[in-house]
């Protein structure tokens, strides 16, 4: 028996009002889309996930690549609609789907396995899930009989006025076994309020056809939490912030104003680390133990090594060894790796570059496409001129090699170990094994020049 997940993700988010696909936005820089997936591939009881796409179909593929089976809603007709369109891929008319909605982002994985348990162990036909909460404005009312059995879910505006003072509501998850799904999603019509296919109308229709029907109660409410404005966004990534890093700080890594600092939900941090204020440490990052992050720093996609110190910076798909400093407003991207011990100082770029052990940039530098040995020093103004507005080319630098300030190394170049490089210097030679470079006017003093060029002072009284 096969089990698949159903996400709905067509729908364009109205309310919104803006232009990127609602299931597409970013909770602490990842979208809500691929906490959903991420949490369902988790579970690993589901076979296949299928997500059906409509509105700017192409801006959800882009996220969830080949991770996942797509449907196609061509016209979005309502969410029993959504789900009719992903009939053909679902083909184990036997097995059981969980159906999710796309804009739901705080569901953990545990609820999907404890609620597919209890679909099992109760030999549902259909599990709603369920919750209750404070304020129940916007979701669907689960409407019970006399005795507490579940009836049907009336959707908020189509609620009467005591139906909508009920506050357990549909979290939008449903178990449902694929032949029951599908033949009464066939009975599913769109004379409601907003003339679509809703649904929520299969818990009536399956209740009716005395189908074996009951709900799983999602203990922690703010999990089934729909995020259908950019309100609701703020709210759910408050949450989730709160929760990633209350997590860190119970393993040991200190925050200072945590409700400034911004974790996402793959990044790994070790003990006896410390994140200062306004600090953002995205994708699959990796912080290991005793380093100091922060304050007004962005890590995304980087690994730092221990006991590294990044001030005020910039890091993008880059490596920090051991040891090293980095900042206040140093940029490292595209691939830099910077060596253990290093320095790396204020306003210096390194991109697509490689530092050894011991190497410093103090202040003022860009190392573009290079590749540098062991205890280099970078002095003040130094750059790699890798550009010539067509093509990048690399430079390599030797260990032990002297940089003066203000040197222009012009690529492709080679300065061996060892080299002193004079300040003021523009290369655009290789510089052989422990040689002295200087490549720049030689100063010329016109002795007395001033005296006999400067105009006359005017005397006062001519
Ligand atoms: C829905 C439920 C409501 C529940 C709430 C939980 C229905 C009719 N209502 O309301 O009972 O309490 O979720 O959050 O199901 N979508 C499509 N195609 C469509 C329409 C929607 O793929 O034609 C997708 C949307 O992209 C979204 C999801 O389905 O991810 C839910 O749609 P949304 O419009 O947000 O439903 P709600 O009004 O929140
Ligand atoms: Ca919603």
């Amino acid at each position: 028996m096969k089990k698949y997940a159903i996400i709905l993700a067509a729908g364009k988010g109205t309310r919104m009002k803006t232009e990127l696909p609602k299931c597409a936005y970013p909770l602490l820089r990842k979208p809500m889309i691929a906490y959903i997936v991420e949490n369902i591939h988790h579970t690993q009881i589901i076979d296949d996930i299928i997500v059906v796409v409509g509105h700017k179909a192409q801006v959800i593929k882009d996220i969830l690549g080949d991770t996942v089976k797509y449907a196609f809603q061509e016209e979005q007709l309502g969410t029993g609609h959504a789900v009719m369109v992903a009939e053909s891929l679902v083909t184990d008319p036997d097995g059981a789907s969980v159906i999710l909605p796309g804009d739901m982002p705080l569901v953990d994985t545990c609820t999907l396995e404890e609620a597919f348990q209890e679909h099992k162990d109760r030999r549902h036909d259909l599990t709603l899930v369920a919750t209750k909460v404070d304020d129940p404005t916007g979701y669907g009312r689960i409407v019970r009989n006399e005795s507490g059995y579940l009836e049907e879910i009336v959707e908020h505006h189509e609620a009467s006025y005591s139906q909508q003072t009920i506050n357990e509501i549909n979290t939008g998850i449903y178990i449902v076994n694929n032949r029951v799904l599908f033949d009464a999603l066939k009975q599913v019509n769109n004379n409601n309020m907003k003339k679509e296919y809703y649904l929520t109308d299969i818990i009536k229709i399956c209740k009716d056809s005395n189908h074996v029907i009951g709900t799983y109660y999602l203990k922690e409410a703010y999990r089934a939490m729909g995020v259908n404005d950019l309100y609701a966004l703020s709210i759910a990534e408050a949450r989730l912030r709160l929760n990633i890093n209350r997590e860190l700080m119970l393993k040991g890594v200190a925050m200072i104003n945590p409700e400034t600092i911004t974790i996402g939900d793959n990044v790994v941090i070790e003990e006896n680390v410390i994140i200062h204020p306004n600090t953002y440490i995205t994708g699959n990052s990796v912080i290991k133990k005793g380093a100091q992050i922060g304050p007004n720093t962005e890590i995304h996609e980087s690994k730092v090594g221990e006991r590294v110190i990044c001030r005020h910076s910039l890091v993008y798909n880059s490596i920090i060894h051991e040891d090293t400093t980095v900042g206040p407003f140093a940029h490292l991207r595209d691939g830099a790796e910077i060596g253990p011990k290093n320095r790396i100082g204020n306003f210096v770029e390194v991109k697509k570059s490689s530092t050894g052990y011991n190497t410093k940039a103090s202040h003022l530098a860009y190392i573009g496409d290079a590749t540098v040995g062991q205890n280099v020093n970078f002095g003040c103004g130094s750059i790699t001129v890798n550009y010539d507005g067509k093509h990048k080319y690399q430079t390599l630098i030797g260990d032990d090699v002297f940089i003066g300030c203000n040197v222009n190394m012009i690529a492709p170049i080679k300065i061996e170990e060892g080299s002193l490089i004079a300040a003021g210097s523009t290369l655009t030679e290789n510089v052989p094994k422990g040689s002295l470079a200087i490549a720049r006017a030689y100063q010329v003093n016109k002795e007395n020049y001033m005296n006999l060029h400067r105009p006359k002072e005017k005397k006062e009284n001519e």
